[in-house]
């Protein structure tokens, strides 16, 4: 007898409209992964489909299907979005993280591996990287002693960040003049800024990215333009940087590879001819400044934000710091593999405070069929960070911050990514981060030297009020201020101040 089996339907969600779909849904309720992520909870399932326009959006908060997306079917559902804002900020997709599966993302992607990103270059790179986390330092200290004891731990970190990638690209830690302290003058403020608006506006539920005819013509919500706008006061400090150094390859007037982007320029094809054009390198070199700055520094202010409401946490790390480190030198890379507890601190920073509501979209290529759903070619599918993390199926007491979970019983080193999907940050497969290495350096160092050189409390006459999100992004809803006292012999600052 022929048995026929009925055919899988679309995962549960709202009942569209004609045309629009759920687009009234998305207008009405601002910001919408809020929307999402409630509605998930309250009707209790742990994947969604919403449709925008004729695209199908298909929200998860359960590991194990997330898992069957990006392991199982990792290839189907390696592709991005076509919408505006990755098309301004990727330079018409010339680069890697925002361009759809293709050959040009296959060859950038190459270039990462192969180049920049490689363990090789991450060594080579040392050098720089540890000018910066003794400049950390210097900063904090410059602050804690000009501003009464009370440091914006949120500036702090989104500037090192920033200074780490600048020197690491264009082997110098400003585009414009550094103030006396030691911090970031208007030019590169501006940068930083213009980069978390380029995260804050791309794929954020932009009308014209639903319906395709709108793109290019009605700029109904705005965002194109503030797009363009962050696009541009960022490209204007790095790209004539970038064509004055490939005018001097040129002309012959340089001749060593000192950074990053002369690694950029030199890179060869297989006839010998250079591989890259300078818009793929604006656009590269783009992409991956924006990817050094967020997650880091977000996981840093709120494991600090946290550890102040709980001071156990403290007290924990700062033993592990003394047995590892001590206090006649200031931590250093090679430390890092032996800090479990700092590790497991951003870890678990990761894993309640993603910096994104949702991963980057992962487009599918074909119809194909997903934890018994039919999920329709060109959906787009959104792995809800919080959702993971958070998700009390998985976690017991999820909004608790407990590092200790997180810690192995053999003593083995904590890895801050989950190839299980529990916890979601660097995530996995074809599209996962390619940046895993460096993002963790520079996430534990941060953290680390923050919490070996200075001693944290919250500022004077404040009642200690943990951080709450803001209500349109992760962030703490405002920057944290903390105040610091020297927890390190003074000669040790001195001895940086000399160098
Ligand atoms: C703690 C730091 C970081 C975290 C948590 C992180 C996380 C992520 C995540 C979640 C994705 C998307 C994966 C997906 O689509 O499934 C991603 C993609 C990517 N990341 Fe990172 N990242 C970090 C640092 C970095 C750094 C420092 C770089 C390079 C300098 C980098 C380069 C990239 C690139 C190029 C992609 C796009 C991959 C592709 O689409 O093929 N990331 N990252």
């Amino acid at each position: 007898m022929k048995t026929s089996r009925l055919p899988a339907g679309l995962p549960p969600g709202p009942k569209p409209w004609p045309i629009i779909g759920n687009l009234d849904l998305m207008l009405k309720n601002k910001p919408f992964y809020h929307w999402i992520n409630n509605t998930m909870s309250q009707m209790g399932v742990e994947i969604f489909c919403i449709r925008l326009g004729n695209i199908h959006v298909i929200p998860v908060t359960s590991p194990e299907i997330a898992c069957e997306f990006l392991k199982k079917n990792d290839a189907v559902f390696a592709s991005r979005p076509i919408v505006l804002s990755a098309e301004v900020v990727s330079g018409g997709f010339s680069a890697v993280t925002l361009t759809p599966l293709n050959d040009q993302w296959k060859k950038m992607r190459r270039v990462l591996a192969s180049s920049i990103l490689s363990p090789a270059t991450h060594q080579w790179m040392h050098d720089k990287r540890a000018e910066e986390a003794d400049q950390l330092i210097r900063y904090v200290y410059n602050v804690m002693k000009s501003n009464n004891g009370v440091v914006d731990i949120r500036f702090a970190s989104q500037h090192y960040c920033g200074n780490v990638i600048r020197k690491m690209i264009f082997n110098k830690r400003f585009f414009g003049k550094e103030v006396v302290n030691g911090g970031p003058g208007v030019e590169d403020v501006e940068h930083v800024a213009g980069l978390f608006s380029i995260l804050k506006y791309t794929y954020s539920f932009c009308i014209s990215d639903y319906i395709p005819f709108l793109r290019h013509r009605f700029d109904l919500d705005g965002h194109e333009k503030l797009v363009r706008q962050a696009n541009e006061s960022v490209r204007k400090y790095q790209d004539p940087d970038i064509y004055a150094r490939i005018k001097q390859w040129k002309e012959g007037t340089r001749i060593v590879n000192e950074d990053l982007l002369d690694m950029l320029i030199t890179l060869k094809d297989d006839e010998g001819n250079t591989l890259l054009t300078a818009e793929e390198i604006k656009s590269l070199v783009l992409e991956i400044t924006v990817a050094t700055v967020d997650n880091p520094s977000n996981a840093v202010e709120w494991a600090l934000d946290e550890m102040l409401n709980q001071p156990h946490i403290f007290v924990k790390a700062l033993q592990e710091l003394d047995e590892v480190v001590g206090k006649d030198r200031f931590v250093q890379e090679s430390d890092m593999s032996n800090l479990h507890y700092i590790r497991a601190c951003i870890k678990e920073s990761f894993r309640i405070h993603p910096f994104a509501p949702f991963n980057l979209p992962h487009v599918s290529t074909r119809d194909t069929t997903v934890a018994g759903y039919f999920i329709p070619k060109g959906s787009h599918v959104l792995l809800s960070r919080p959702g993971l993390g958070r998700n009390p199926r998985i976690w017991d007491d999820p909004l608790l911050f407990k590092p200790e979970r997180h810690l192995k019983d053999d003593k083995s080193q904590v890895i801050l990514n989950d190839p299980d999907l529990r916890i979601f940050s660097f995530s996995i497969g074809r599209r996962g981060c390619a940046g895993v290495n460096l993002g963790t350096t520079v996430s534990v160092m941060l953290l680390a030297r923050l919490l070996q050189a200075f001693t944290w409390s919250p500022p004077p006459n404040t009642p200690y009020i943990k951080c709450v999100e803001g209500a349109s992004e992760m962030l703490p809803s405002k920057p944290l201020l903390a105040f610091a006292t020297p927890r390190l012999d003074e000669k040790m600052y001195y001895s940086l101040f000399e160098n």
